[in-house]
């Protein structure tokens, strides 16, 4: 007998086949002597209407035991539906209860908060907006990496454990295997000599300095994997653990750098309409509506060009207030970067140019010695979404740059000596995964958007 995912048997006819579907009980409805269960095995947020009828063997038992959240194994025959709501229902001949679910299980209640469900993310999946979630993220990472597949980008495994600091922001959580509890005591500092790799090592911020070396000699590379950020930051789109996606390009320059990152993201968007529908369809009606039709639009649409010195100057030529202040020099915060792409443009943006004190190290410096080659993506609501440039590829520059921004050469001599042998404009840029996930579906809180989310004080799972 054919076992099958229900996303698949909802596309089948009513054509009295006979099937066996594994799943998870979502609700169970009685009436005179016949009962309804919809059934849910995570393939699809669609359920599959099972019939059971009295006459079914062990009916009265059966439905004793069976309640919300039970596994299920149930063969019977597939017709076209008697009811509203369905094309096709299951008429059981056979039902086994594989595991009970108590009174008192909590998913029993159809609402619960997202605050609420973070404190279950064991049992969240099982709910219709996790599930989609995951769907959604799971069909976005295949399309980054058919996305880059196709156009001969090779993709790269840079390190998670690293003895340099990408960002240069000094936000790194460490790694060690010294006895911190007996060193707390002890005065004269801590020796890094004696740690498991003899010097300081950290988690990586980014795997951009190694995707470097790579593109340095395959050309297109890309790296897509977990980053962690120790910056005490309690906001609604900041996680210390989250995905970046990060392409690095040799023999390009930061206008190529604009066209790949808006291709890249109207290419992901345009794979998740065609291939999420029904997830989509639940996010647009549940969660943020018209979600869908501005995945749409924006993918039709071309992204705005403008040098950050145009963008303060727009922000403030608008006279509107903000809780902090813009003037040139300063950083844009995301209610600035909100106001530019939701009131200014009203649609995404690509930053350029910023001022070089408030960027890293390893940016190109521009002609007018007090910009680089930077560009942040910034999209509606969330604000950036990608942040990358042009690399500085002249190797005296690039040795001043770091010193001026307080760190030491010799921490990067690898990273220098690309500049030295052969070297070669290149650019690339970071994708944060989980803000995009933000952006496509509508998910306020970027914690909703991960399976299990990491950020100050707060590690349940
Ligand atoms: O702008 P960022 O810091 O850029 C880099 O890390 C570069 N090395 C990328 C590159 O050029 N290869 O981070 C890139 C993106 C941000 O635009 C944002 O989407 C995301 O990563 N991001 C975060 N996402 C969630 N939580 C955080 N704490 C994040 N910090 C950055
Ligand atoms: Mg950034």
């Amino acid at each position: 007998m054919e076992r099958q995912l229900i996303k698949i048997i909802l596309t089948y006819e009513g054509d009295k086949r006979e099937l066996c579907v594994e799943g998870w009980v979502r609700t169970k409805r009685e009436s005179k002597g016949i009962t309804f269960l919809e059934i849910n095995d995570g393939s699809t947020i669609k359920n599959l209407q099972v019939v059971a009828e009295g006459t079914l063997d062990g009916y009265d038992s059966l439905m004793k035991r069976i309640n919300t959240g039970c596994s299920v194994v149930i063969t019977g025959k597939l017709i076209p539906s008697q009811g509203k709501g369905q094309a096709v229902e299951l008429t059981a001949s056979a039902i086994e209860v594989i595991g009970e679910t108590p009174e008192n299980y909590v998913l029993q209640k159809k609402r619960h908060s997202f605050e609420f469900l973070r404190e279950i993310a064991h049992l969240r999946p099982r709910t219709n907006t996790f599930g989609a979630v995951a769907r959604i993220r799971s069909s976005m990472s295949f399309a980054i990496h058919k996305f880059f597949q196709e156009r001969d980008f090779v993709y790269v495994h840079t390190p998670i454990i690293t003895g340099s600091d990408c960002e240069g922001a000094g936000e790194m959580f460490q790694v060690t295997t010294l006895p911190l509890e007996e060193i707390k005591g002890r005065t004269g500092g801590i020796d890094y000599a004696e740690d498991f790799f003899g010097k300081k090592a950290s988690l990586t911020v980014s795997g951009q300095l190694e995707g470097e070396t790579y593109a340095c000699a395959l050309k297109n590379i890309y790296t897509f994997g977990p980053t962690f950020r120790a910056e005490n930051s309690n906001t609604s789109r900041h996680l210390s653990e989250f995905w970046m996606i990060e392409p690095e390009m040799a023999f390009c320059d930061l206008n190529r750098n604009m066209k790949v990152a808006e291709e890249f993201i109207k290419y992901i968007f345009a794979h998740v309409l065609e291939n999420c529908a029904d997830d989509m369809d639940f996010f647009d009606q549940h969660i943020s509506k018209g979600v869908v039709e501005n995945l749409q639009s924006i993918v039709k649409s071309s992204f705005e060009h403008v040098t950050y010195t145009r963008a303060v100057e727009e922000i403030e030529k608008s006279g509107a207030k903000f809780e902090f202040p813009v003037s040139w020099g300063t950083d844009l915060q995301s209610e600035h970067e909100k106001f530019l792409t939701e009131e200014i443009f009203k649609k995404p943006i690509i930053v350029t140019d910023y001022p070089k004190e408030i960027k890293a190290f390893y940016m190109k410096l521009n002609d007018d010695g007090k910009t680089v080659r930077a560009m942040d993506v910034l999209v509606p609501r969330l604000g950036e979404i990608i942040g990358g440039s042009e690399r500085e590829s002249d190797y005296g520059k690039l040795e001043k740059r770091i010193i001026d921004s307080g760190l030491e050469p010799k921490d990067y001599w690898w990273y220098l000596e690309l500049r030295k042998f052969g070297t070669v404009p290149h650019a690339g840029f970071g994708l944060g995964f989980e803000r995009l996930i933000q952006f496509v579906t509508g998910m306020q809180n970027i914690r909703d958007v991960i399976p299990f989310p990491r950020a100050p004080k707060s590690l349940d799972f």
